[in-house]
Order: C-alpha cells, then structure tokens, then sequence
C-alpha cells in the first residue's frame, strides 16, 4: 500500500514544524522517506511558487492561483511522490490536495466540482493514504505565521494569504473541519494549540502505527 502522509492546516498551525521533526525521528529509524512540499517540491514548483507569492502579483485571480497550485502539484506527482511511493518510501508532504479544496474552494469561493476535477488530474487521482490536520483559531495561527516570517525576514506562502482578512482565514479553518468530517478514516485531526513536544508525540506515535512500526 502506498504511505503518503500529507500535512495539512492553515498559516502557522505548526504544520512545518511538525514535519520536520518526525522526519528527523524517522530517518534515525531507518525508514526510507521522502520530505517534500508544495508548490516547491520541484525545481518547476519552486519557479510556481515564486509567481504565486510576488508581492506584484496581489490582483491575480482566483482561477489563476488554482491552476498554478495544481500546474506544481501535476509536476511534483509525476517527478517526485510517484515514483518515491514506486521504490516503497513513505512520503511526507507538507500540504496537497486537500489545501486547494481549502484556500481555493472555501476560502476564494470556487466551484467545489471545478477544484475537483483540476486536482483530479493534477494529482494522478493519487489520494493521501493519511491526513494529519493541525486545527487552532486562526488569531493563533496568523500571530505565530507573523512572528515567524518577522524573524526569518522572508516572503512565504503566508505573505500571499496573511494579506487576506478574518473571514477568509475562518473560511480556510472551517473548510478543513468540512473535509475532515467527509472522510474521518482519512484524517486524524489534531488540537494544534498545544505545545510542540506535545504534539510532536500524538503525531510520532500516530505515524509510527501508521506505518506499522
Ligand atoms: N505548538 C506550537 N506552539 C507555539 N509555537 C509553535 C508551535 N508549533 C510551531 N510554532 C511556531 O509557530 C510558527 C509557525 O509554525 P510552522 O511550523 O511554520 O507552521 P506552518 O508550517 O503550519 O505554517 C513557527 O515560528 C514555529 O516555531
Ligand atoms: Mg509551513
């Protein structure tokens, strides 16, 4: 069976965080693995992400923004979580599918049917075989998201989203949960204001039995 684990939650849930630290576990117990992450889990990701999150480019439409997500992800299928998932290696992919449903369908208001078909053919019809969802207030999210980016000094993902207000956020949030409640056998929800050792736990021993370890 295939082993691909995304991540999955809104700006600053802690899903970066998270990731890594149960890569760095893993790899100490041999697992072969393969971290990546969207848009830019691919040379032709990176240079997607770079006209995703152009400050100049605030006005691009909604349409727009979904195609070039998908456009990353078709590439990223089909160049690196294919095959990674071929060679038996579990794959930890910090955002997918479900984020398009979220920031594109929910939050931006397009056409669940329209999401749909574009993730379909992007993603190979290739489904996560687990979701971790990291769920918190939004108000905690964008505050931890700000405070990061304010440190490290760098346009990401959140520049492009944190310009947005509340109610697109809460929008994003409760798009989620919807996703979630569709298929509870798929996700595992996780209370994301907790501290990171805290979570860190839930996530190892979750992924642990997950992967039959
Ligand atoms: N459980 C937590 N409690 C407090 N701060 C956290 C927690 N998890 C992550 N952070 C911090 O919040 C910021 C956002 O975390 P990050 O992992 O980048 O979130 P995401 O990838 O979901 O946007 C980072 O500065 C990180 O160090
Ligand atoms: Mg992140």
């Amino acid at each position: 069976m295939n082993k691909l684990i995304t991540f999955e939650g809104i700006e600053g849930s802690g899903k970066s965080t998270q990731m890594r630290l149960v890569a760095e576990h893993l790899i100490k117990l041999n697992v072969p693995l393969l971290i990546t992450q969207e848009p830019s889990g691919t040379d032709i990701g990176r240079k997607i992400g770079g006209i995703l999150f152009n400050r100049e480019h605030y006005y691009m439409c909604a349409e727009t923004e979904a195609f070039l997500f998908c456009a990353a992800r078709a590439q990223h299928v089909r160049e690196m979580i294919l095959p990674a998932l071929k060679q038996d290696r579990i794959v930890l992919c910090d955002r997918f599918s479900d984020a398009t449903f979220a920031y594109q369908g929910f939050g931006r208001g397009l056409d669940h049917e329209f999401i749909k078909l574009i993730n379909d053919h992007s993603s190979m019809m290739l489904k996560p075989n687990l979701t971790l969802l990291f769920d918190l207030p939004v108000e905690i999210g964008l505050k931890r998201a700000m405070d990061r980016d304010n440190l490290l000094k760098e346009s990401s993902f959140s520049d492009r989203f944190e310009r947005e207000n509340l109610d697109f956020h809460n929008r994003v949030r409760e798009g989620y949960l919807k996703l979630y409640k569709n298929e509870p056998g798929r996700f595992h929800l996780i209370d994301a204001t907790r501290d990171v050792d805290t979570i860190q736990e839930e996530v190892r021993k979750h992924i642990l039995a997950f992967i039959n370890r």
